[in-house]
């Protein structure tokens, strides 16, 4: 079959079994061109926890579908590439924090969404790239452990001063990867671009930037900025909407190495194949989800 052939498939597919298909700012071209609805982590968990449509096909990686599927139990909720997954998500394990909880046992356990389901369901709430820092700020406690990403706990940290945030030593294999010379680099080959960068970036180089956001927040700062030239610092996946929708600016990648291949295992075959045999289902038990719920929910309900 022909790409249009697919979508043509898909299409017939989404309406015979009721679906409705989402994706992650990070997806490949041809995937957020065909969604019905693309955003960010946050965005993505309200949309999935609204909408009727009995079937969620989710393109992203494993710990978003899974959070849509804690959000609404009695959907369906598929992953096309069962093993498109986030390694900073297999960072840190219910036992390792629960033995945590045991040496900052006056600390609030918040963990950024990129986590199991097993992990939030030991966590007092979870938190998105949006939402971390007001999150932080609005919850009584005095003292934060934050899992797993220590660089978006630093950020936290800095934003939030008043609070004793206690890091862990995850982080995201692809921001993370980028160092603050290559960013003295771009700079000084682009010293007129504004610079917008994701808080899963090293803390040295979120100093450097002039915005840091989630990807629907850098994708909403170029888009309302009058400014013509910007450096992004995130996955390359966002380029798709930032050029789309603002012709008249360029952008440059922070660095070439902002691929995220988890992010880009999913193809039009993989959400064709997906309705086709009804593939890969996410399951929960029970017990976990109801644990994971409340951390999730907590997050919607003060975010
Ligand atoms: P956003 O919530 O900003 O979309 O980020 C998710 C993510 O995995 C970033 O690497
Ligand atoms: Fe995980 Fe990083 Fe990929 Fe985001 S970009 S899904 S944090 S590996």
């Amino acid at each position: 079959m022909n790409k249009s052939e697919i979508i043509t498939q898909i299409s017939e597919l989404k309406k015979k079994y009721r679906a409705v298909i989402v994706a992650h700012n990070y997806q490949i071209d041809e995937i957020q061109e065909m969604a019905d609805m693309v955003g960010d982590s946050f965005a993505l968990s309200k949309f999935c926890a609204s909408v009727s449509e009995e079937m969620i096909v989710f393109c992203g990686v494993r710990f978003m579908a899974e959070s849509a599927k804690i959000l609404s139990p009695s959907k369906t909720v598929l992953l096309p590439e069962a093993d498109a997954g986030c390694p900073m998500a297999d960072m840190v394990t219910p036992e390792a924090l629960l033995e945590a909880r045991k040496k900052y046992p006056k600390a609030a356990v918040v963990c950024y969404v990129n986590s199991s389901v097993e992990v939030k369901a030991v966590s007092d709430i979870c938190c998105t790239s949006s939402n971390a820092v007001s999150i932080v700020k609005k919850l009584p406690a005095d003292e934060i452990l934050f899992v797993p990403d220590q660089n978006l706990g630093s950020y936290i940290a800095e934003k939030v001063p008043e609070k004793k945030i206690h890091l862990w030593e995850g982080y995201c294999i692809t921001h993370h990867r980028v160092t603050v010379e290559e960013v003295r680099k771009i700079r000084e080959i682009h010293p007129d671009a504004v610079f917008l960068v994701h808080p899963e970036c090293r803390p040295e180089v979120v100093k450097c930037a002039d915005f840091a956001g989630s990807t629907k927040e850098i994708i909403e700062y170029a888009t309302r900025s009058k400014e013509k030239k910007f450096i992004i610092g995130t996955e390359m996946g966002v380029l798709y909407k930032l050029k789309n929708s603002n012709q008249d600016k360029t952008f440059f990648l922070m660095s070439q190495g902002l691929i995220c291949p988890n992010m880009k295992k999913t193809k039009l075959e993989s959400v064709y194949n997906a309705l086709l045999n009804g593939k890969h289902k996410i399951e929960i038990e029970e017990s976990i989800r109801l644990k994971a719920a409340k951390s999730l929910e907590k997050m919607l309900k003060i975010a």
